[in-house]
Formats: C-alpha cells, sequence, structure tokens
C-alpha cells in the first residue's frame, strides 16, 4: 500500500530557482542559503520517493484572475515548467502520476472536497523551484509528481484549517491506493514577505521560528492562524504559509523534525525549509 512517510515545507522563491539555472548558487549572496540545502537533498536522495505531491500555489501563469480554482489537482502525465513572461525555466517537464492523481480527486470528491481537475496545468516557480531546492540541477527529477494547486492569490484563500482537514483526508487516501508507494508531500510558499504596498519587505523572524517550532510543538496553534494574523505577521505573500498546512494535516500525528534551515534574505522573502518523518 502506498504511504506518505515524510513532508518537506519550503519556500518557493523565483531568484533560487534562477540562482540553480544560471550556476550562481557559490556566488556570496547565495552561498549559506544553498549551504543550508545541502542536507535536505542528501535526505531527498537517500529516501528516494516514488511520488512527491507538491501543493503550491500558480502566480497567475497556468491559471489568471478569469478563473480561479480554490484547489486543483493535476491530473496529467506531463507537466511542463510554465512561460513566467521571460520564457520557461530550462528545467526537466514534471512527470505526474496519473493513476494516483485520479485515485486522490475521485476519492477527495466523494469524501467532500470538491477540486477543479486540471488535465493540463503548466507549473510555475511555485512548484519547480521547491523541486530545485530539494533536487538540485539536474536533467530528471527524482520521482513523478502529484501537484495540487492552491489559490492563495485572491481573497479569499481557502483557511489554514480546511487545508489541513484536506491533507488529513489526502493521507487516508493515499494509504488506500493498491500499489506500494513511498510518497511525500511538499508544502510550499512563505515564509514572510510582502512583495508590494506599503509594507513591502516585511520579515518576521520571530513568527516564522514559532511557526517552525510549533509544527512538531504545538500543531494546533499553526492550524488555526488565521488569514489576518498571516497577513499582519508575516505579510501579504505570508500567506502562502496556509499551504505548508495540507503538508502537516497528511502526516500521522507527531511527526518529529528532521532538519531546518532559515536564512534571511532570499530576494524579498525568509527563506524557511523543515523536513518531517513520521514516527
Ligand atoms: C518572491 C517570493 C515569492 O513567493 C514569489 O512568488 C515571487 C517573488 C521574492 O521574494 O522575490
Ligand atoms: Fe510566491
Amino acid at each position: 500500500m502506498a504511504e506518505i512517510f515524510a513532508g518537506v515545507g519550503t519556500s518557493h522563491v523565483p531568484a533560487i530557482g534562477a540562482a540553480v539555472d544560471h550556476d550562481k548558487t557559490q556566488q556570496d549572496y547565495w552561498k549559506a542559503l544553498f549551504d543550508g540545502y545541502e542536507p535536505a537533498r542528501k535526505w531527498m536522495r537517500e529516501q528516494k520517493p516514488d511520488v512527491a505531491i507538491i501543493v503550491y500555489n500558480d502566480h497567475a501563469s497556468a491559471f489568471s484572475l478569469k478563473m480561479i480554482p480554490t484547489f486543483a489537482l493535476g491530473l496529467a502525465a506531463e507537466f511542463p515548467p510554465a512561460d513566467e513572461g521571460y520564457g520557461p525555466r530550462q528545467v526537466p517537464v514534471v512527470k505526474g502520476h496519473p493513476e494516483l492523481a485520479w485515485h486522490l480527486a475521485e476519492n477527495l470528491i466523494l469524501d467532500g472536497f470538491d477540486l477543479t481537475l486540471a488535465n493540463e496545468m503548466p507549473v510555475d516557480h511555485g512548484l519547480t523551484v521547491p523541486l530545485s531546492i530539494m533536487c538540485g540541477k539536474t536533467e530528471e527529477w527524482p520521482c513523478a509528481v502529484v501537484p495540487l494547486c492552491v489559490n492563495v492569490i485572491q481573497y479569499p484563500p481557502p483557511t489554514g484549517k480546511r487545508c489541513f482537514e484536506l491533507g488529513q483526508a489526502i493521507r487516508r487516501i493515499v494509504a488506500g491506493f493498491h500499489e506500494s508507494l513511498r510518497v511525500v508531500i511538499f508544502g510550499t510558499g512563505g515564509m514572510s514577505h510582502q512583495l508590494q504596498g506599503e509594507r513591502a519587505g516585511v520579515i518576521n523572524e520571530a513568527f516564522d521560528t514559532r511557526f517552525m517550532d510549533d509544527l512538531t510543538g504545538d500543531p494546533q496553534r499553526v492550524v488555526d492562524i488565521e488569514h489576518v494574523e498571516y497577513m499582519r505577521e508575516a505579510g501579504s505573500e505570508g500567506i502562502e504559509m496556509v499551504m505548508w498546512m495540507v503538508m502537516l494535516g497528511a502526516l500521522a500525528q507527531n511527526p518529529r523534525e528532521v532538519y531546518r534551515h532559515y536564512h534571511v534574505p532570499a530576494s524579498n522573502t525568509a527563506a524557511g525549509l523543515i523536513i518531517l518523518e513520521n514516527t
């Protein structure tokens, strides 16, 4: 049977992807950030997941204000890197897992989670940068990916609590899949950052640190964080962190933290990475 064995929370800053693509990771600005990614990449190589469910947000690449799915599940066999205005990233095409994705779609919808089903979905930095962070520069991604796209762009995004409940349902449903698969789930986005408006540049290390501490120490507190608190404490784009709640919900109770890295600044963002394993 399939099992979600671990979760990864990570930022998705586009400039991190550009640093990988253009071989700048050893430059002064980036070195400390990328040095901190090495143990996570080693973990990824050792764990060899078959599939990564990547909970991410689209930044007006596949979708736009014309159509805004709250939750969209990618069912395709392949997801091409999106053109975000400067050509698609030169990274491998993301290979899907249609069978697991359809199993999730059917059971999530019958369980009360009314997903949008996406048979075509170019994936932007929200998904490909977390892959670059965990896998480095590569000819081929080391595992299949089931993309789960969450609206955190246009008010109202789903609550952290709803995201957590979706994660719990994903855990149950993956466990009912007939094939034996090792599945990791990524919750992406964040941490504190604000890209626009009067408070552009907001970083809140105390909020981010407590958030990471409480993923294991006081999960109910982070599940209950409301939109207004994310906005006030972590900036307008800090709301992306609700996607980490899907990851948390998809883990067994009392996961343990096996790795953490936090670095400021990465572009305009406080870059955070955490790995949680089921105990
Ligand atoms: C940055 C961060 C993001 O999350 C994003 O989607 C775009 C840009 C940044 O820090 O520059
Ligand atoms: Fe973003």
